[in-house]
């Protein structure tokens, strides 16, 4: 099999209509995985970075593409229901009721794996994360490549996730043979992932559907308590195991430190405004992370909006793009408003706690 190369390290950059995408297109790009290559794609969460998944040579560029570390394991994408059977070993009924209700869509299934699947992409486990992504765009190239393509966000490893096509070129141009530019993601936050191997199902990552979506499908869901990052109270230090491999690292970090207040809207303007004075009269060049009901209050430093405390969603779509804009402002510390975590809340807490890396504050 003819590997595909890309000696000018360059990387081809190609429009495609998000709603319609060109065939011909797609079947180059599908071709281009099935050789063993590259492909960003838009999927309606995050842009991904896809390789054939069944192809471990493939799967290891990933890695190496972003700096990820090894034992963080993938996410497989599929085009139809058929195909999670020759992934997983065993599919429980939960599994279909929730296919039923949010496939295609931003749900990670985590399922017992079949060893048909290279080691590189479960980092070793023995399950599988799986999803059907909504966007037209990744359907299509999934099915035009004919395989399962394994894809993590397309971002340089502990960046923000990309959520236009635009930042996957400032992060990976060079490193892979194709972006393909489907228009900004919608979502804006990658999807839920949801442990499906243990008695009660588990949620591993909060994302595009939320806990109380799951259980009206399938009844009692818990949140993995280490989702934050943060280890349990009482639990002693060094003595928390994410069930997730990915939620050990330091994620979606912007290059300037991130502090994050949470409590009472006003209280935590008023905490901000407070740390703003503070940080400006030092010198520093201060970016503020505001929603839109209290973006008023603050009459100096770098204001960047991010969306509506009263619909969370609106925040998620934004967050990612907002935290790669204070990266141009060129920002010497960012100050963050947290919300409130309930809903999608839950999602944007968790990628904003995890950006501030314990540097938080409970006004
Ligand atoms: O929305 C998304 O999920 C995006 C788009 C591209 O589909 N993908 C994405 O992939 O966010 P990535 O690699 O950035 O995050 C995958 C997460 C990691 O936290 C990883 O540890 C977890 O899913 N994961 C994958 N397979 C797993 C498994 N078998 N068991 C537990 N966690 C798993
Ligand atoms: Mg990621």
């Amino acid at each position: 099999m003819e590997r595909s190369k890309n000696p000018a390290g360059r990387t081809a950059y190609w429009r495609v209509d998000p709603a319609r995408p060109d065939p011909g297109i797609m079947a180059r790009a599908g071709l281009i995985l099935r050789q063993g290559g590259l492909v960003a794609f838009p999927t309606e969460t995050v842009y991904g970075l896809g390789a054939n998944a069944l192809d471990a040579l493939a799967v290891a560029r990933i890695f190496e593409a972003k700096g990820r570390p090894q034992d963080n394991p993938l996410i497989v994408h599929v085009a139809d229901r058929e195909t999670v059977g020759r992934l997983a070993c065993r599919v429980p009924a939960s599994a279909g009721k929730l296919m039923d209700a949010f496939w295609p869509g931003p749900l990670t299934l985590v399922l017992p794996a079949a060893d048909t699947i290279p080691r590189q992409v479960t980092a070793g486990l023995d399950s599988v994360g799986i999803r059907m992504p909504a966007h037209p765009v990744a359907l299509a190239l999934i099915a035009a490549a004919g395989v399962p393509v394994a894809a993590p966000s397309a971002n340089l490893s502990g960046r923000p996730s990309p959520t236009t096509a635009e930042h996957v070129l400032q992060d990976l141009n060079g490193r892979i043979e194709v972006i393909l530019d489907g228009g900004p993601a919608g979502v804006g936050l990658e999807s839920t992932v949801l442990d499906l191997t243990g008695d009660v199902p588990v949620i591993l990552r909060p994302g595009g559907i939320t806990r109380e979506e799951l259980e009206k499908v399938i009844g009692e869901v818990r949140v993995d308590p280490g989702i934050d990052g943060v280890p349990d109270r009482g639990s002693p230090a060094g003595e928390f195991r994410p069930r997730s491999p990915g939620m050990k690292y330091r994620h979606y970090a912007p290059r300037a430190p991130l502090v994050l207040v949470e409590g009472e809207p006003e209280r935590v303007a008023a905490r901000l405004k407070g740390l703003a004075e503070s940080y400006l009269s030092r010198g520093w060049r201060v970016g503020i992370l505001a929603t839109a009901e209290t973006a008023g209050e603050y009459k100096e430093g770098q204001v960047v909006v991010a969306g509506w405390r009263k619909d969370p969603a609106t925040i998620a779509s934004r967050l990612f793009g907002a935290l790669r804009r204070f990266d141009e402002l060129g920002v010497d510390i960012i100050l963050a408003e947290g919300i409130e975590p309930r809903g999608m809340g839950l999602a944007v807490m968790n990628r904003l706690r995890r950006a501030a890396d314990n540097r938080i504050e409970r006004v």
